[in-house]
């Protein structure tokens, strides 16, 4: 999802601003463009990646200021052309501008505009803000922009320059995150800290409504109604090294072989397995407050909606407190009932996927105590909720999602038994749980082991282009996290689904030709599994098992078996997963597609 990179100091800016979008390359975008405010405005951009972008500056002249704007765009509104990248200007008032986001209203706006002579060249809702600030331009950049943004609705994060105010650099945000990098003389402005980091940690997210101005000297900030607003400056804590490729081919592979590092990490300092108990900070604020919640309602999208749904199953199963997970985007605007003592769960590994984070504003608006389970410190949701669980599992660069997904189940594996222990559950069952909690990562050991049998395994079937994925209980959502894995980055149509919901229509589908991905391991529900894939063997499909090391009989009616060591049925989503994520690395990579930047995709949707 696209990404904004502006710098305004003493270095030139063109070769920083390029490094910045590298940066950000891993959120996804289909073109990219830069600004360089030395004097004049000179703008350059390209389609497809940043490198054309680096190829087509490079015969160009100029571009040597110490000031400027870059962007990588996921279009919304216009094709993805030359025209449609940003930045986008007014010719008038010499105005540039950088945009992630929609202006919901730019229609109305563009009409009006028209009326009153103004001209577009672009098919975007990003120039009609530009000539908005434009015309609204009276000598003074930041009143002009604060002006503009009364006047529209939607989301944004943008940066602005202006050639008649060539020392002078002005941002917003609204719904899309913008971060500002403070060094000594020299700000750099991003959409993710990964592009500041490098040139400083201390930092400042912008909030929403909040406007800066910011010059060599300093910066101020505001709202759009030109309050003065105080930033809450933070560290930025990312370790750009863990970021690296190192010896992997993609970053997805490096990321599923990095979970029992990333899950070691997650867990580590939270688990006392002396006093059977869990020690998580973000929740000792309100943990009085916690244990008397009587509902519990997970919102998220994708990958993380998985999670949290296993997240249901684990508060009602180990907390006995009752729990609902949900679509974010379908929760918000269904008009959802908070009574007394509810609490709302965003699970995110960005911690700015805007579905998410609008639910999130309507339960606590409705009353609900808001929790985080959330990957990136100082994001968006991080920030809006009263407590919450960092994931720790480090900087996540493939677009599909993977530590994060098992950091997420082990840290509502950790919130449920904190609770659990808090409520019903004793000493005893707890340790003996976190005892088994503790052997997860190396588990998943064990499960990598198989990579090479899951790439034949995957090769054998990739052709197809219609999968099943099936698992009952805790793995119902495991078999849905297996098929949006394979959907994403295979371009595979695959479909998850309860094993017993199979019978209600879907098995008209199973012929000679589908396979049949069944996570059969050893949990309460296996019998029936094995039900399942009788009856899928009757009708000639396919079945490929995810299986409990040791069991002979599962080989006796699977055509392929992947094994995975024997743990708790609670925590066996995050081994069980391990070679649904290598089945679709697999198939990406044998039909050449590109793994981390799968198409149409974006790292965090920061868009409706
Ligand atoms: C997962 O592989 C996808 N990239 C996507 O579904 C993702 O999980 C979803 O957009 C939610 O992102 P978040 O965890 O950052 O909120
Ligand atoms: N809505 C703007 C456009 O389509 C910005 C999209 C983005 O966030 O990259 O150009």
């Amino acid at each position: 999802m696209c990404g904004i990179v502006a710098y305004i100091g003493s270095k030139p800016a063109k070769p920083l601003l390029l490094e910045g979008l590298k940066r950000l390359e891993y959120r996804g975008y289909d073109s990219a463009g830069l600004a360089i405010l030395d004097g004049t405005l000179q703008i350059a951009k390209a389609v497809g990646r940043v490198v054309n972008l680096e190829t087509k500056l490079k015969k160009l002249p100029g571009f040597e200021g110490s000031l400027g704007l870059a962007h990588t765009r996921w279009a919304t509104h216009g094709g993805v052309t030359e025209l449609n990248a940003h930045p986008h200007r007014d010719d008038k008032s010499g105005i540039a501008i950088v945009h992630n986001g929609i202006i919901e209203n730019y229609a109305a706006l563009k009409k009006l505009l028209t009326e009153r002579g103004h001209t577009f060249h672009s098919d975007t809702d990003t120039e009609v803000l530009a000539v908005l600030i434009g015309e609204l331009y009276e000598g003074d950049l930041e009143a002009a922009v604060q002006a503009a943004l009364r006047e529209v609705t939607g989301a944004y994060a943008i940066c602005v320059v202006c050639e008649q105010e060539p020392g002078v650099l002005v941002c917003a945000r609204k719904g899309s995150p913008l971060m500002v990098g403070v060094g000594s003389g020299e700000c750099v402005v991003a959409s993710d800290p990964s592009a500041i980091v490098a040139h400083t940690s201390q930092a400042f997210a912008l909030e929403d409504y909040n406007v800066a101005r910011i010059t060599r000297e300093g910066f101020r900030t505001s709202t759009i109604d030109n309050k003065p607003v105080s930033p809450k400056m933070m560290q930025l804590e990312l370790d750009l090294e863990q970021a690296e490729l190192g010896t992997y081919e993609h970053y997805m592979l490096k990321e599923i072989f990095e979970q029992p590092t990333s899950l070691r990490t997650t867990m580590r300092g939270r688990v006392d397995l002396n006093e059977g108990k869990i020690v998580l900070g973000g929740l000792m604020d309100c943990a009085k407050e916690l244990v008397k919640i009587k509902r519990f309602i997970l919102i998220a999208q994708g990958t993380a909606l998985h999670a949290a749904m296993i997240g249901e199953y684990l508060l009602e199963d180990l907390a006995t407190v009752p729990a609902e997970c949900e679509y974010a985007s379908e929760f918000r605007y269904r008009n959802p009932i908070i009574e007394d003592r509810t609490a709302v769960i965003a699970v995110s590994q960005s911690g700015e996927t805007i579905d998410t984070l609008s639910a999130l504003h309507e339960a606590k608006d409705r009353g609900a105590l808001s929790l985080g389970v959330i990957n990136v410190v100082g994001s968006s949701i991080a920030r809006e909720t009263e407590a919450g669980v960092y994931l720790r599992v480090g900087p996540e660069i493939g677009v599909a999602s993977t530590k994060a997904f098992t950091g997420q189940v082990a840290a509502l594996t950790l919130m449920s038994l904190f609770l659990a222990r808090r409520r019903f559950m004793s000493a005893e069952r707890t340790r003996t749980l976190l005892d088994a909690l503790n052997k997860i990562p190396q588990a998943i050991e064990t499960a990598l082991e198989s990579n090479d049998l899951v790439r034949r395994v995957t090769e054998k079937y990739v052709e197809r282009d219609n999968w099943l994925f099936l698992g009952r209980g805790y793995n119902y959502p495991t078999a849905l996290e297996g098929a949006l894995k394979l959907k994403e980055i295979s371009y595979i149509h695959a479909e998850g689904m309860p094993a017993a919901e199979m019978k209600h229509g879907p098995i008209a589908l199973i012929d000679d030709g589908m396979p049949a991905v069944f996570i059969a391991n050893k949990g309460p529900q296996y019998e029936k599994v094995i039900n399942n894939i009788e009856e899928v063997r009757a009708r000639g499909g396919h079945v490929i098992a995810v299986a409990t090391e040791g069991d002979e009989h599962i080989a006796s009616i699977a055509e392929d078996v992947l094994y995975v060591p024997d743990v708790p049925d609670c925590l066996s989503p995050m081994v069980t997963v391990i070679p649904l994520q290598l089945m679709a690395y697999h198939a990406a990579v044998l039909r050449g597609h590109d793994v981390d930047k799968p198409r149409n995709l974006a790292k965090s949707v920061t868009v409706e």
